[in-house]
């Protein structure tokens, strides 16, 4: 299946039909998962996991008993890398027919950290659940898709910017970037809020954060910079997959800023 594709026709499925993970599929995602690179050189151990054995549950998930969770020094650019990598399985996963749920909030979250066995430096900021969607979703499922709208996206315009905030890019002038700026516009946030905003320079396109309220910890973990993580995979992979290569580079261009929006990072299209 091509990048796109999967893109396309991912969906969080939160309802699984009750059959075991096949071994040949649970080593499929385990080789996935360990060839894994991220634009920022962050090692990720991955776990599969079993609910039954390590007391895991997830309020919103029924129907599998097999988790996939990562850990990772707490070191900076922890979150993008987290989120790149993690939606390189979600998207192979779903390739292959294996349904997935980014979750961050919804699970008994020291129960995950102990079978991961998190060290006092490490961070687990993420889990999903892995099996093979149900024909039909439960009503919960279905209430909360509603609930944060998640059918729907921001139109390109909101989005995509031509080398300053304040030109808004159509679909149409994005020429060659249309299809990755698309596959971006696509993907899957903490409670659907898409805080990805991208400025286009030439071949450079630089990646910001819309901070949305209450995402930001104490300590600075910010769960949103996973979601521009995910952005820049779907960004990234498209364009591969299309024949040419993207380096990240951190020289924040100066640009003038909306409120609430910072720089994350920049790709440039080689
Ligand atoms: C970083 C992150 C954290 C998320 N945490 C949860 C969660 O705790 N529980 C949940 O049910 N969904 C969670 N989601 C799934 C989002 O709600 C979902 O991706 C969004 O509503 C869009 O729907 P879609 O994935 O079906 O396109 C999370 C997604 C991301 C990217």
């Amino acid at each position: 299946m091509k990048v796109i594709d999967a893109i396309k026709s991912r969906r969080s499925v939160r309802t699984f039909d009750g059959k075991r993970l096949s071994e040949e599929d649970l080593s499929l995602i385990s080789a996935c998962a360990v060839s894994l690179l991220n634009p920022y050189d962050i090692p990720i151990e991955w776990k599969i996991l079993s609910a039954k054995e390590s007391g895991l549950s997830s309020s919103v998930i029924v129907g599998t008993d097999i988790f996939i969770a990562g850990k990772m020094k707490n070191v900076p650019h922890a979150e993008e890398a987290f989120g790149y990598s993690f939606e390189k399985i979600v998207l192979y996963a779903e390739s292959i027919g294996i349904g997935t749920t980014w979750i961050a909030g919804t699970m008994n979250r020291a129960a995950f950290e102990r079978a991961i066995e998190l060290g006092e430096d490490e961070v687990m900021p993420c889990v999903s659940p892995l099996g093979y969607p149900a024909k039909k979703m439960s009503v919960r499922e279905a209430v909360m898709r509603k609930g944060v709208k998640a059918d729907v996206r921001f139109d390109f315009g909101d989005l995509f910017f031509k080398e300053s905030f304040s030109t808004p890019l159509n679909s149409a002038a994005a020429g060659e970037l249309g299809t990755a700026l698309e596959m971006v516009r696509l993907a899957p946030s903490a409670v659907n809020k898409q805080p990805w905003r991208l400025v286009v320079d030439g071949d450079t396109v630089h990646f910001y954060e819309k901070r949305s309220k209450g995402y930001v910890k104490d300590n600075g973990w910010d769960l949103q910079k996973i979601d521009i993580g995910i952005a820049m995979c779907h960004f990234a992979s498209t364009i591969e997959e299309s024949g040419k290569s993207v380096e990240l580079s951190l020289n924040d261009p100066g640009i003038d800023l909306p409120t609430d929006t910072l720089y994350i990072a920049s790709l440039n299209i080689k």
